[in-house]
């Protein structure tokens, strides 16, 4: 067997990271600071939300979203199948039960008529997730929600980017949760963040993420500010107070992740582009080819396009036969009510994830895969196919 010389997924960093970094390392802000609060304000901009609070991972980011919605035991809450254990963890972490739901066997999203069919008079959420960067079906989704008086919870770890009817996920719904995991279109090494239009969140939220404590350190220390003669700033005073109100958790950013963040929203757009570019080269190679099915893009949506996932019958000999080949290929996922921990406290079939999942094979994407390496993964894929048609 070679060595691996392709990933399946590879953080794209420069120097220009490295260089953000200068700045918390000399005033010593590393924790819950002013960087925080920037990377919040913009990222808001950019996916058009009001607000957003930036948490230490996407697990953190759902976990605080249920929380803040008051969410608790005796709740359901309707979870696609096909996505990270997180999704459904997060409900389970605040004493609910997460209800799961099928998907659509083109796009792996949240199916609508199965969501439908599991709303019960307990029902508090749905939490749809952005499959691979491919935005579910929000208006309709929202529609049903409001009908029903339940919250939308958007897992949107892959879709840093996405755009659904011309909006940018972020600022849909009630929240919308990030990941900047290492391996995410946008990654800090660890990190997450929750948007929302809702103000009353952002103090629920920023209290749970910090111990429950009512102000941040930051916050009190520009309250305890002194200015020097030069007109520079010194953080000589401190206001010490602040009082507990709930059990929260430790789950802020911290300056460091937010300097990086930063620097790549800055990037964003530039490398889901690039990501587009792969995508198009994949397309076009598995056009026609018989035991490939390729993922879809709904022509009203653009999807950040975190992964691509094709749907093969020969899943785990393409997988084995890439391995030796020096080519990493993934599964997303194994469906989280199929998991042991799952199996045994949701006796539940849902036969399309059931039928698609063995089928399922995510192939390298990253920007910085170059056209040289996108060939030999397609002329890998290809080789493997002679005689199999
Ligand atoms: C769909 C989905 N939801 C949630 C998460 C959790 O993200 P994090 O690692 O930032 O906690 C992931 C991470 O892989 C994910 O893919």
């Amino acid at each position: 067997m070679s060595e691996t010389i392709i990933q399946v997924f590879k953080p794209s960093f420069g120097e220009e990271e490295l260089e953000a970094l200068r700045e918390p390392f000399r005033t010593g802000w590393i924790g819950l600071g002013p960087k925080t609060a920037e990377f919040e304000e913009k990222f808001a901009a950019y996916v058009g939300a009001k607000y957003a609070v930036a948490v230490n991972s996407a697990t953190a980011a759902l976990h605080l979203a249920v929380a803040a919605l008051g969410i608790g035991p005796g709740d359901e809450v309707l979870v696609p199948t096909m996505s990270f254990v997180s999704t459904a963890h997060a409900v389970v972490y605040c004493g609910a039960t997460p209800i799961f739901v099928d998907v659509y066997p083109d796009t792996l999203c949240i199916d609508l008529d199965d969501t439908r069919r599991k709303i019960t008079p307990r029902t508090r959420a749905i939490m749809p997730v952005h499959y691979g960067g491919h935005p579910c079906e929000m208006d309709e989704l929202q529609q049903m929600a409001d009908e029903y008086h339940i919250a939308v919870i958007e897992d949107a770890a892959h879709a840093c980017g996405s755009v659904y009817r011309g909006k940018r996920i972020g600022g849909l719904s009630d929240a919308t949760c990030f990941s900047f995991h290492a391996v995410k279109n946008l990654a800090t090494g660890d990190g997450g963040m929750v948007t929302t239009n809702r103000l009353e969140l952002v103090h629920a939220l920023k209290r749970l993420r910090w111990c429950g404590i009512d102000k941040s350190t930051w916050e009190r220390t520009e309250e305890g500010l002194m200015e020097l003669e030069t007109g520079t700033r010194r953080y000589a005073t401190y206001g010490w107070y602040y009082e507990v109100h709930d059990l929260g958790y430790k789950y802020h950013m911290n300056d460091i992740a937010a300097a990086i963040g930063l620097v790549q929203l800055g990037k964003l757009e530039k490398a889901n582009a690039r990501r587009r570019e792969i995508v198009a080269q994949y397309n076009h190679a598995f056009e026609g080819v018989s035991w490939i099915e390729r993922p879809v893009e709904k022509e009203y949506i653009r999807s950040a396009l975190h992964n691509y996932v094709i749907k093969t019958p020969y899943r785990d000999e393409l997988n084995v036969y890439l391995k030796e080949k020096g080519i990493a290929t993934g599964v997303h996922y194994m469906p989280i009510h199929l998991q042991p921990y799952y199996r045994e406290r949701c006796k539940v079939t849902l036969p399309v994830a059931e039928a698609i999942w063995p089928k399922l094979l995510t192939l390298p994407l990253y920007p910085d895969l170059t056209n040289e390496q996108v060939d030999y993964v397609i002329k890998a894929i290809l080789s493997f196919g002679e005689g199999r048609e």
